[in-house]
């Protein structure tokens, strides 16, 4: 059996249409327009990419988008008092210092600064805690993207045994609160499994719904994987180069997620493919973010 597709690029493109009518709405009835700044910090051509996409998909729903670009060696004085400057900004509704950020600047400290109503990554304590307890305001992207993907799939959670491959703080640790949650698209059994854990393919086998966010390509192999699971992937791996067919002459990346796709598709009922799995729900989901703070200060409770 080859698996059915999950299309993060298809699921977005329906979110997005989505969005982009309520952002006309929001606009018409209360005068306010979703106002979004991704900070930069240096040049890292990953981030510079990601940082555009987001820039991008802001300007297609009609949001005001600010993008804030500052040398690698901004002092972390400086970074927070740019922080506060947006914090205190009324045109603005959602704020996303894109990470990592260099070596000399405390990342804990910089995400403790922002205004937890405007953090749109829900990457601040606050929101951390918030989902733990059950009443999110704002969920992280990625894993935000990726509960919504399996519930536009079709996807059953309730009681389903989910495995999470992967322990970061911005995917492995929240998807696991998200989908173990007392609520519709969640209500899971969640296992978290990571660089320590003993014999993973032991609780790989047992998924009926397998998230892999491991950091390295191939880190789940057919042998690892239960007939009939669904299989989403979230690892985004630079394996080569290859000229750009848009572009004759421009050398592009060659991507890779974390999962065996040949193989693995195989054995799973659905997979989701890299690219145009979950990478395009991440830049949805903070969309979704960021009109809903939007929608919160024009005094809107959803
Ligand atoms: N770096 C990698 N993923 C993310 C993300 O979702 N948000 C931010 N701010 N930085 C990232």
């Amino acid at each position: 059996m080859s698996a059915k597709i999950i299309s993060g690029k298809d699921v977005a493109a329906e979110i997005r249409a989505e969005l982009k009518e309520e952002t006309a709405k929001l606009i018409a009835d209360k005068g306010v327009t979703p106002g979004l700044v991704t900070i930069l910090v240096g040049a890292d051509p990953a981030s510079m990419s990601y940082v555009t996409a987001k820039q991008r998909a802001a300007k297609e729903l009609g949001f005001h988008s600010i993008q804030d670009s500052q040398p690698a060696d901004i002092s972390e004085e400086d970074l927070l008092a740019l922080v506060e400057k947006y914090n205190n900004d009324p045109a603005i509704h959602g704020i996303l210092v894109q990470l990592p950020l260099p070596k000399h600047i405390d990342e804990t400290k910089v995400l403790f600064a922002l205004d937890p109503d405007k953090d749109v990554d829900g990457f601040h304590p606050v929101n951390v805690g918030r989902l733990m307890i059950g009443d999110a305001k704002f969920l992280p992207c990625t894993p935000f993207g990726i509960q919504q993907l399996l519930i536009r799939s079709g996807t059953k959670t309730e009681g389903a045994e989910v495995v999470v491959v992967g322990r970061s703080n911005i995917v492995g640790k929240p998807i696991a609160n998200i989908l173990l949650q007392k609520a519709d698209g969640a209500n899971a059994t969640v296992t978290v499994c990571h660089t320590r854990t003993k014999n993973m393919e032991e609780h790989t086998r047992r998924a009926d719904i397998l998230i892999v966010a491991a950091g390295f390509p191939k880190a789940i192999t057919a042998d690892m994987v239960k007939e009939g699971a669904v299989v989403i992937d979230v690892g985004v791996n630079r394996v080569g180069e290859k000229e750009s067919v848009k572009t004759p002459g421009k050398m592009v990346a060659i991507l890779e997620g974390d999962v065996d796709f040949d193989a693995v598709k195989e054995k799973a009922s659905a997979i989701t493919p890299v690219p145009g799995g979950v990478g395009p729900m991440t830049i949805t989901m903070l969309m979704f973010n960021t009109l809903k703070s939007a929608k919160l200060a024009a005094g809107l409770t959803e």
